[in-house]
């Protein structure tokens, strides 16, 4: 039997048109463009118009995905989104919307949520289907609008996050690389370190939930903050450990987009120079599980992805959950 690996063979991205920079949030509550970029490294956020909905973006990075692939929507055998602002909070499944606006007539769809990792854990499921060879081709996307969870008077969350969606086509290959190692964790223990109070089975949708504002993200920041700290370059070297490869052969981090104080302090534990770790918060702030597949798409048309690169992918997020994945690029 031939080897089979897993390649990455389109990526696309979509981000709103509307920019809103620190300043504006300055004039919605009491907040700063100093305070913002010295705390957390964000200049600008996009925020959804309207009409669009995390379905709509999805869809816009899917089909960005799909061309470059030359992948067509009806020969996709899976649809996996990963989200924590599906356009419906109980069912369906935002997966299955977007399947259906691409016309994916053969796939099968389903949402996960695993917060700010959950690209990280898509991209890993998908990967085991295309690697067993149950499946050839597979859209696996992040997409949030993150902003419509956001409570707009509190402001240690609302100048942290913003709206974005990034997808990639997965298909087999007989060229060995792609996936090489990965690691996949939760803590449980801190859940409440970052959610969503209310809407849920604990505690339904309530004329009381709705005046205390508790379907809005609540953060104890000073904590995730510690916690995202340690997980990603931990999870980084177990991830490399597990293959016999050390930091040094690193090529490209693309860390979760929420904090450039989180990304600098991971890149010292793991003593990579700046040139090998992507940024690009300073413009969309945390997109969640946008964040990686966007800066993904952001990193290889900047041309800092050449083939037979090694770019090493982590995210944390609420759970708290953490992913983190080695991937030997194709080209
Ligand atoms: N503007 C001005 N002042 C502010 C703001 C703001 N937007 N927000 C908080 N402050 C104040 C606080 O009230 C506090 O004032 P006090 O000392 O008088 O009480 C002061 O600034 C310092 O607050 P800290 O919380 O200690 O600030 P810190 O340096 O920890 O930065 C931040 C806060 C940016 C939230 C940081 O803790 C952080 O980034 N944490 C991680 C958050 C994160 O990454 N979350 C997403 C995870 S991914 C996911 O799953 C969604």
């Amino acid at each position: 039997m031939t080897e089979r690996f897993v390649r990455i063979a389109g990526w696309g991205k979509y981000l709103p048109e509307r920019i809103m920079p620190n300043a504006e949030l300055a004039t919605l509550v009491d907040t700063s463009d100093e305070w913002i970029r010295a705390r957390t490294g964000i200049g600008e956020r996009r925020i959804a118009a309207p009409e669009e909905t995390t379905c709509t973006l999805a869809v816009n990075a899917a089909r960005a995905a799909l061309d470059r692939a030359e992948v067509r929507a009806e020969d996709l055998d899976l649809v996996i989104v990963a989200t924590c602002t599906p356009d419906y909070s109980n069912m369906p499944a935002t997966a299955s919307l977007v399947q259906h606006a691409l016309g994916a007539s053969h796939a099968g769809a389903f949402d996960l949520n695993a917060v700010c990792s959950g690209f990280l854990y898509g991209l890993t499921t998908a990967s085991q289907f295309i690697l067993g060879g149950a499946y050839k081709s597979i859209l696996v996307v992040g997409a949030e609008v993150f902003t419509r969870i956001l409570d707009w008077q509190d402001r240690s969350t609302c100048v942290l996050f913003g709206d974005g969606a990034g997808a990639v086509v997965l298909r087999p290959t007989q060229e060995p690389g792609g996936l090489l190692s990965f690691v996949l964790g939760s803590d449980g223990s801190g859940a409440c370190s970052l959610y969503v109070p209310a809407g849920g089975s604990r505690r339904p949708a309530s004329a009381e939930t709705v005046a205390e504002r508790e379907h809005y993200v609540k953060m104890q920041g000073r904590e995730v903050f510690r916690f995202a700290a340690r997980v990603v370059p931990d999870s980084v070297l177990q991830a490399l450990d597990a293959i016999g490869l050390t930091t040094e052969d690193i090529d490209l981090l693309i860390p979760h987009q929420a904090n450039v104080r989180i990304i600098d302090a991971a890149a010292r534990r793991l003593k990579l120079p700046e040139s090998a770790v992507f940024a690009n918060v300073e413009r969309y702030g945390n997109t969640s599980a946008a964040s990686i597949p966007v800066a993904l798409c952001e990193a290889i048309d900047a041309g800092l992805v050449d083939a037979g690169a090694t770019v090493v992918m982590s995210g944390f997020g609420a759970g708290l959950s953490w992913g983190t994945a080695v991937w030997k690029w194709h080209g």
